[in-house]
């Protein structure tokens, strides 16, 4: 017999479908629940509420387990590469090797910004964030590919825009850190892969090229893998909804580098580096700042620890904290900075404070650190986190669009302002 959930309301019992997913986890769908009952769930936040079905990443917060379309995240970290991830993730499948070759081929042959674009820069304060940048750039895209911009778009039509958009982000990426060093731009080029050529982009002059290092291609592969989709997060959410109005691939996807730049989801990395710097001039005392972000008068956190859904550790920070040790070991770096989150890592996992709430460094805690050892400066760290974000927010948006039941997005809410009441002219206020 089909199971169905039972809730009373007013006296009166009523019944909604138990969905459950492919890995038995369990929804009681309240699509009817309003038009049944007239009453509807409140859930700060969403922590509760499944907003899709979804095929693309599954997450155990409670056991640490993520898989992108059901392979551990260990084993794409191990094995794989940021475009074979990419296409696994927008496609659903792993490719053959020709179809892998052509996806690569389409990265390389997109990356070029059309000549006029190359004026934003100019238009753009060089200390503006480059998160602002790259919004902008991303949703003016729209403008220069106006033929991507469909309603009811072809295969043909996504496969090309999640082609632009996964190139384009490291030029515009690039581009902005040239400008803002004052240096000339440097084009991409056809015969590099996808990260070497954004390396190029970024550390090449006219007159030195980037002195490729396969640690330094290998450290941000995994680390770009480990970024590219985590489910219906803040961003990855902000780029459903948006989309869910039929917006094209760019405007949703420009939303969602909004999303992604706020301190408490994409902005952390900056922020976790930030932190270590502050502690580091505070002569490193760890404890005043653990005191700090424990205090309940005082609003401060401890960046890069806590997440909503991993509750036992982040499966990505332990990726990650091993490649950061090997990239430092393999380069021979000392970075104090390391010491710093070695010491505070060791510190709060020991704290009742953090353990009774179940924070533990998340991915954050040691990406900022990588890209320290790379030569990336801080404040391009979640404009990093958005590149290697764009291939979970392009299937995101493409299962949306394919989904003949997806709706546009419209939460309710309880009202609890003024009660009706007459309009006061001004000489009476
Ligand atoms: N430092 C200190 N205390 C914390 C922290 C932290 N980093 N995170 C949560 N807490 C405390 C809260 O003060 C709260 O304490 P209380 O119960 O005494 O009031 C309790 O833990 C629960 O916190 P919530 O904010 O309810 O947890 P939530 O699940 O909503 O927040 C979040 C998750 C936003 C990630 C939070 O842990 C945080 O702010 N972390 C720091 C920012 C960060 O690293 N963000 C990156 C997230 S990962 C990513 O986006 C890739």
């Amino acid at each position: 017999m089909e199971e169905k959930a039972k809730i009373i309301l007013d006296g009166k019992t009523f019944e909604f479908p138990i969905i459950v997913g492919t890995e038995n986890e369990k929804a009681i769908d309240i699509t009817n629940l309003r038009s049944e009952t007239s009453y509807i769930t409140l859930d700060n936040g969403f922590g509760n509420t499944g907003s899709c079905t979804s095929g693309i990443t599954f997450l155990d917060g409670e056991t640490g387990i993520l898989r992108y379309r059901g392979i551990p995240i260990e084993q794409m970290a191990e094995k794989s590469t940021f475009v074979e991830t990419s296409y696994l993730l927008i496609y659903g499948e792993f490719p053959q090797r020709q179809k892998l070759d052509e996806f690569a081929h389409s990265l390389k042959i997109h990356a070029d910004l059309h000549p006029d674009m190359l004026k934003f820069f100019d238009g753009y304060p060089t200390t503006g964030h480059p998160m602002g940048l790259l919004s902008a750039m991303v949703c003016s895209l729209s403008g220069y590919y106006p033929e991507l911009l469909n309603t009811e778009p072809t295969q043909e039509d996504i496969r090309t825009t999640a082609a632009e958009l996964l190139s384009k982000v490291c030029t515009i990426t690039a581009y902005t850190y040239k400008k803002s060093m004052g240096e000339p731009f440097v084009a991409p080029r056809r015969d590099f892969e996808y990260i070497p050529n954004f390396l190029h982009m970024m550390f090449s002059s006219p007159h030195q090229p980037y002195k490729m290092m396969e640690e330094v291609v290998s450290a941000l592969e995994t680390v770009l893998i480990l970024h590219a989709d985590h489910e219906q997060n803040c961003s990855t959410s902000t780029v459903r909804l948006v989309g869910s109005s039929w917006a094209n691939l760019f405007a949703s996807i420009s939303a969602g580098v909004c999303a992604l730049w706020g301190p408490l989801h994409g902005g952390a990395n900056q922020q976790v580096v930030e932190m270590f710097e502050e502690i580091q001039k505070a002569g490193g005392d760890i404890q005043k700042f653990i005191d700090r972000a424990k205090d309940p008068k005082d609003s401060y956190r401890l960046m890069g620890f806590g997440h909503r859904v991993y509750k036992n550790f982040d499966p990505r920070s332990k990726i990650i904290k091993e490649k950061a040790h090997e990239l430092f070991a393999k380069l021979g770096i000392h970075d104090p900075l390391l010491d710093i989150a070695v010491r505070l890592e060791e510190a709060v996992l020991k704290d009742d404070y953090f353990t009774q709430r179940k924070l533990y460094p998340n991915v954050d805690f040691y990406s900022g650190i990588i890209y320290r050892a790379i030569g990336i400066p801080t404040v391009m760290f979640p404009v990093m986190f958005a590149i290697g974000r764009m291939p979970g927010w392009i299937a995101h948006w493409k299962e949306m669009k394919e989904n003949s039941k997806s709706k546009i997005g419209r939460p309710r809410q309880i009202y609890t302002g003024e009660r009706v009441r007459d309009y006061i002219p001004m000489e009476q206020r």
